[in-house]
């Protein structure tokens, strides 16, 4: 798998983000999905697919606790594309038993808790969205996190076997912005209000100025647990 990589990186290293998605829907047709949380990198990406009809299946993991502003973005997004982008609910039953046995906000108890949390409405669902595809592009940028630093635009996705593309990794959060702009990209008004980061809303705060991009996401764990699973390199 190492050489496949190196040699599919040595393809996509002079081509635009684009470019790239649409040399990766060629590599892969029918078989390649990028997951949206509705941030502000995500909305680029989604832009980027929709607007150039590139044949990449839109998705996202409807955890049933985002916040009203990402379902206002999720909803607009629609209305503009006119495009379809799928949500992958947890199974029903296994949030139930959760719920009832542990209470809606088992999370802030302990990292276990937390764990099991995200394992029901995100990893589960996540692992149904992936199954039987090759390729996962993803809106993560390298400068997002400490452990992101030392990741690349272009992965073997052990756990979940599939290539993992980063299309806009080495861009800075103001190459973002400025093509939000630019393209006139509806996007997630937290991202004013100190929000750089947006997963769930009981589990995502603002940010002070001069704070990590992801001090805001399980503030009250330690630094070393506050990644979901989702990105098992990261
Ligand atoms: S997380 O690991 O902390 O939850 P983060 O919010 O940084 O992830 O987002 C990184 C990438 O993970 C996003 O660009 C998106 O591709 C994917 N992602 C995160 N949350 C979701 C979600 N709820 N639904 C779909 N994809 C998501
Ligand atoms: Fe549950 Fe919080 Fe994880 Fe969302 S981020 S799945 S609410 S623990």
């Amino acid at each position: 798998m190492k050489t496949h990589l190196i040699t599919l990186a040595e393809k996509i290293k002079d081509l635009d983000p684009v470019d790239a998605l649409r040399f990766f829907a060629e590599a892969y047709p029918g078989k390649i999905v990028f997951s949206t949380s509705f941030g502000w990198e995500d909305q680029v990406i989604t832009h980027m697919i929709f607007a150039n009809n590139i044949p990449i299946e839109v998705f996202t993991l409807e955890t049933g606790r985002l916040f009203p502003e990402t379902y206002y973005v999720w909803n607009r997004t629609l209305e503009i594309y006119k495009k379809p982008i799928l949500a992958y609910h947890p199974k029903a039953e296994a949030l139930q038993e959760m719920v009832n046995k542990k209470g809606p906000n088992s999370f802030y108890e302990s990292v276990e808790n937390r764990k099991e949390c995200c394992g029901i409405r995100k990893l589960e669902p996540l692992k149904r969205a992936l199954n039987g595809n090759k390729c996962w592009i993803t809106g993560i940028r390298s400068e997002q996190s400490l452990n992101r630093n030392d990741m690349s635009n272009l992965e073997w996705d052990e756990q979940n076997q599939l290539i993992k593309f980063h299309p806009i990794f080495f861009w800075s959060l103001e190459d973002v912005k400025a093509y939000i702009k630019e393209n006139n990209i509806v996007y997630n008004t937290l991202h004013d209000k100190g929000f750089p980061s947006i997963g769930c809303a009981p589990c995502t705060r603002a940010v002070r100025e001069g704070e990590d991009f992801r001090a805001g996401r399980w503030w009250w764990e330690d630094q070393s647990k506050k990644e979901c699973g989702l990105h098992a390199t990261t």
